[in-house]
């Protein structure tokens, strides 16, 4: 019978069958007369043993050049082994090799964080950043699932766009023929205008700021999942915020414990993140850190302030009601204390500050085009986000998390620089 073409994560499937696997060489163990080669598939690890009375004297040769990141198909009977990791390996019979490898940069010793960065298109193959990976990929598709599953219709908005949604300090231009044009800082605006047509929608999709600092958890591109409802009000937007992050950490609980284990992640934090969670207006939030972290009324919070107040919590906690001076000019004042917005930053515990923003939007159009005035954006840009409060305003509200911001948080990551495939930083662009 011709071998069956497996993968590692599927070969529990092939107990005492005969398989074929294609992978890369991760490492190699001579032990006298065996072999031991641990081969990587992108779906696992899996040592296969190559005895030489099994194999050809030329293919037990072969295993014995090979060096590490080598491409090889392997042929051999699956054997149950309660010491593996996985439960199972392979007794090769056959060996192929597809391509040898040069000298690998990366070998198994640690490497400095410019090194590893420099080589991102290697670094990808190591089992941390296959578990980060994984994580990333659960997080995306449970707020698809989650969105979707409540009636959102996905509805991509642009990544050139004439103007600035999140300030004008952060845009990326670029030359759009003859005039100039922006990257997307978020989808929000082409969002309401989606709203308004379908009722419920979502964007998802990368989005970038100029972002001139150099933190733990900025990013120049980062991905972001906007959802964005008419007729929902401030309330309610939180109360879809709290479930979203609720089902997110549920699947990935679910689905990646083996992944959290890997990257040595307490849980216990993310087992309490179950709605719903505090709320503290921004008034509160400076009482609470006035003690360590005391701050002016009107004066925005940095990462510190987050930090600070996040530490009274041990879940997500949302902070509302800052002083619009500081919020985007699309917020909502909130019609009890106009100098407050229906704003909220929603931040995640353990020192990862905000994950996500959002409020109820600015529906009266004679308001909004004072507000275009007063940020000093010109009205002509966005006529036709005004057509949206003439033609049928309602209120309104949706929220911008970042993907990337809940990554490092799932995962207890040191730096954001790790959740995403290809980082674009202050000071790079390569790989
Ligand atoms: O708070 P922000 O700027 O909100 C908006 O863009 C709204 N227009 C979203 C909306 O209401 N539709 O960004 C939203 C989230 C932040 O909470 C954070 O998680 C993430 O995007 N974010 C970043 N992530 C990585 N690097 C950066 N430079 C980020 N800036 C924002
Ligand atoms: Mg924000």
């Amino acid at each position: 019978m011709a071998p069956r073409l497996t993968t590692v994560a599927e070969i529990g499937r092939h107990l005492d069958g005969v398989v074929t696997l294609q992978g890369w060489l991760y490492n190699r163990r001579s032990s006298g007369r065996l072999e031991f080669l641990i081969i990587r598939d992108g779906t696992g690890y899996l040592q296969a043993v190559v005895n030489q009375a099994d194999v050809s004297p030329r293919t037990f040769d072969r295993c014995r050049e090979l060096t590490q990141e080598s491409a090889v198909r392997v042929e051999g009977v699956v054997r149950g082994d309660r010491r593996a990791p996985g439960g199972y390996e392979l007794a090769v019979a056959d060996l192929e090799v597809v391509a040898i490898a040069e000298p690998y940069p990366l070998t198994l010793k640690d490497h400095g964080a410019d090194f590893l960065l420099d080589h991102r298109h290697l670094w990808l193959r190591t089992p941390r950043q296959h578990a980060i990976m994984r994580v990333r990929a659960t997080v995306i598709a449970a707020c698809r699932e989650f969105l979707d599953g409540r009636g959102f219709l996905a509805v991509d908005t642009p990544i050139l766009t004439p103007a600035a949604c999140e300030g004008t300090t952060t845009l990326f231009e670029t030359a759009y023929f003859d005039t100039a044009a922006y990257l997307s800082q978020s989808g929000q605006l082409y969002n309401e205008a989606g709203a308004m047509a379908f009722g419920r929608v979502y964007c998802f999709g990368p989005t970038f700021r100029a972002e001139k600092s150099r933190t733990r958890r900025h990013l120049m591109e980062f991905w972001m999942v906007e959802p964005e409802a008419a007729y929902l009000d401030f309330e309610g937007n939180l109360a879809l915020q709290e479930e979203m992050v609720g089902h997110i950490v549920a699947k990935v609980l679910e689905q990646r414990r083996p992944e959290l284990e890997r990257l040595e992640r307490d849980t216990a934090m993310l087992e309490k993140a179950i709605p719903p969670f505090p709320r503290v207006s921004y008034d509160q939030a400076l009482e609470l850190l006035a003690a360590t972290e005391p701050l002016k009324w009107g004066e925005d919070f940095g990462a510190p302030h987050e930090v600070a107040l996040a530490a009274h919590f041990d879940r997500p906690v949302f902070v509302h009601r800052f002083p619009a001076a500081v919020k985007a000019f699309y917020m909502k004042p909130d019609p009890e204390r106009p100098e407050v917005v229906l704003g909220a930053d929603l931040l995640a515990p353990e020192g990862y500050g905000e994950i996500i923003g959002g409020g109820e939007r600015l529906a009266d159009y004679g308001l909004l085009r004072a507000r275009l005035e007063q940020h000093g954006l010109a009205e002509s840009a966005f006529r036709w986000y005004l057509d949206l409060r003439r033609y049928g305003s309602v209120p309104h509200s949706g929220f911008g998390m970042g993907v990337e911001r809940v990554v490092a948080w799932l995962c207890g990551l040191e730096h954001i620089r790790e959740a995403i495939p290809f980082p674009r930083l202050l000071n790079r662009i390569y790989p």
